[in-house]
């Protein structure tokens, strides 16, 4: 044990006059228990010790029995000696064993103690000196070999094995004792109590020693990846939304962007129904400050003119667009009800947010840039890649005179600033943009195209009834921001990323993000 062999250390270094050996002193303690114990003491100032790495030689079976009975050479020589009238080559292995024949001849012409004559072996010395055999006695009393050439020669004859081995040179420190005393780490009250503590050796506090780890709070990934995104949108001069209205009215989730009211979307099995309050009011104007509203847009104290369409009057042509047609476009031709309009859901997209914020820049038509990145619901069966919310990542620009292959280059720029430098569009559908495309990154570690955002231009029947002028063209795009995310993070099962399955752990120890801007 480590702790007997600090006490032995001691003992030792008393015994003796000056330092000892580890490797003498305690030859059969490993060096990792004997580095140990001298560290204890080390630290406490009883011992000093430096290392010393030695290599050892080692004989090998071979070589052991080359000491005990001579080498391969001596015995052939020794058999060709015992032959007076020369020994036939034939007979050699027969006499002193094959390996010994073979290896042993080859040396014994080599130093010149043996010649041939014909098919006989006579001997060429009066005596000889067996090297090999004196080398090796040598490497078993001392373990070494001063000549390092010869050492090289016997490891290639395998006779010998070299091997590191670490040893320490310990000496009495300043605060040398016969004794290990074991340091009270603590001030206990029954030291107190009873009196030991003035005799009691405490432990000095050690100041170089790791704190233990604090348990801090930590960025969840969607966060470290959504600031990424929220970069790169100011680095483009977008505006943030405010997103804090998780329940919306199925007005400004759905009718004000033109989805009929017969929409799967607004099935049950898709939407999320608040059941009560069972009604909201009517979109109005709200008397306080407004919080969906941008900031920087907030009327401002000489702007207060600034107002955008009455609520009556939008509703009224939210109504008429869908049921009779309005702006050039015939509507959907069906009885569009107030009632449905008024129902409350968790909002299925934030492009209900956009619709509000665009709507307010109606009474001021210009160019402008938004976006948003929040949570959305979707009642929809949850699996590795699907839950009832995610995140979702929203674009909107209004411009005069915008084209689709503005919408497109807009698009390779945006994706261009997360590493996603080859794209694909594919025509879709949303009830709310035309022309809409789907848009496909080639994802290089995956290795093939993924499906990584929707998008489009919006259309008339959503932005003219809010009151933007005809020559203002409105793009926007949506993705999600699990996605991402999780291939930034190698995560496969979305469920290990949101709600209660997440590890903590993985929150507290993932690694910052950064998205690949080459
Ligand atoms: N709302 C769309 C979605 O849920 C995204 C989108 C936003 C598409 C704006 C076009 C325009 O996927």
């Amino acid at each position: 044990m480590a702790s007997d062999l600090t006490n032995s250390v001691l003992d030792a270094l008393s015994a003796s006059d000056g330092p000892i050996l580890s490797s003498e002193a305690f030859p059969s303690s490993p060096s990792l228990n004997v580095k140990s114990a001298v560290d204890r003491l080390a630290s406490r100032h009883m011992v000093e010790y430096e290392t010393i790495d030695r290599e050892v030689i080692t004989l090998t079976k071979e070589g052991e029995e080359i000491v005990a009975n001579g080498s391969h050479e001596a015995k052939v020589y020794e058999a060709v000696v015992a032959a007076i009238d020369g020994l036939k080559i034939s007979e050699l292995p027969g006499i002193v064993g094959k390996d010994n024949a073979k290896i042993g001849q080859g040396n014994a012409f080599k130093r010149g103690w043996i010649k041939k004559d014909k098919d006989l072996l006579r001997a060429n010395a009066d005596s000889i000196v067996d090297e090999t055999r004196e080398q090796l006695q040598t490497i078993q009393r001392t373990q070494t070999l001063g000549d390092a050439k010869v050492v090289a020669d016997l490891k290639k004859r395998k006779l010998i094995t070299l091997q590191k081995v670490i040893n320490f040179k310990i000496s009495k420190g300043p605060k040398f004792a016969r004794e290990f005393v074991k340091e009270q780490t603590d001030l206990t009250a029954e030291m107190l109590m009873n009196g030991s503590w003035k005799t009691a050796k405490l432990k000095p506090y050690n100041f170089k020693a790791k704190g233990a780890p604090v348990s801090t709070g930590a960025l969840h990934p969607l966060n470290k990846v959504r600031q990424e995104f929220r970069n790169i949108f100011f680095e483009m001069g977008f505006e943030e939304m405010p997103t804090n209205r998780y329940v919306e009215t199925g007005f400004w989730n759905f009718d004000a962007l033109f989805v009929p009211q017969q929409h799967p979307a607004r099935d049950l099995q898709d939407t999320f129904y608040v059941a009560d309050p069972p009604k909201a009011d009517p979109p109005r104007e709200d008397p306080l400050e407004d919080p969906h509203r941008p900031k920087s847009s907030q009327p401002k104290s000489q702007a207060t003119t600034e107002k955008s369409l009455d609520y009556k009057e939008y509703w009224e042509n939210v109504r008429q667009v869908h049921e009779s047609g309005k702006y050039g476009s015939i509507g959907y031709r069906y009885p569009w009800s107030p009632d449905e309009s008024l129902r409350l859901v968790l909002r299925t997209h934030t492009t209900s947010v956009s619709t509000y914020v665009l709507h307010k820049l109606a009474a001021n038509p210009r160019p402008a840039r938004y976006f948003s990145i929040d949570r959305v619901f979707r009642n929809e069966a949850v699996d590795a890649t699907h839950l009832a919310e995610f995140h979702q990542i929203e674009g909107v620009i209004a411009d005069f005179g915008l084209t689709l292959g503005g919408l497109i280059g807009f698009m390779e720029v945006f994706f261009g600033k997360m590493g996603i430098h080859k794209l694909r569009f594919k025509p879709a559908y949303n009830p709310y943009t035309e022309p809409s495309m789907e848009i496909f990154g080639y994802h290089g570690g995956l290795g093939k195209w993924v499906e990584i955002g929707n998008s489009g231009m919006f259309r008339p029947e959503m932005l003219e009834p809010m009151g933007l002028p005809k020559d203002i063209r409105v793009y926007g795009f949506g993705l999600s921001l699990e996605r991402p995310t999780m291939i930034k993070y190698g995560v496969s099962n979305i469920r290990e990323l949101l709600g209660h399955k997440v590890d903590l752990n993985f929150i507290e120890t993932n690694p910052a993000v950064r998205l690949e801007k080459d």
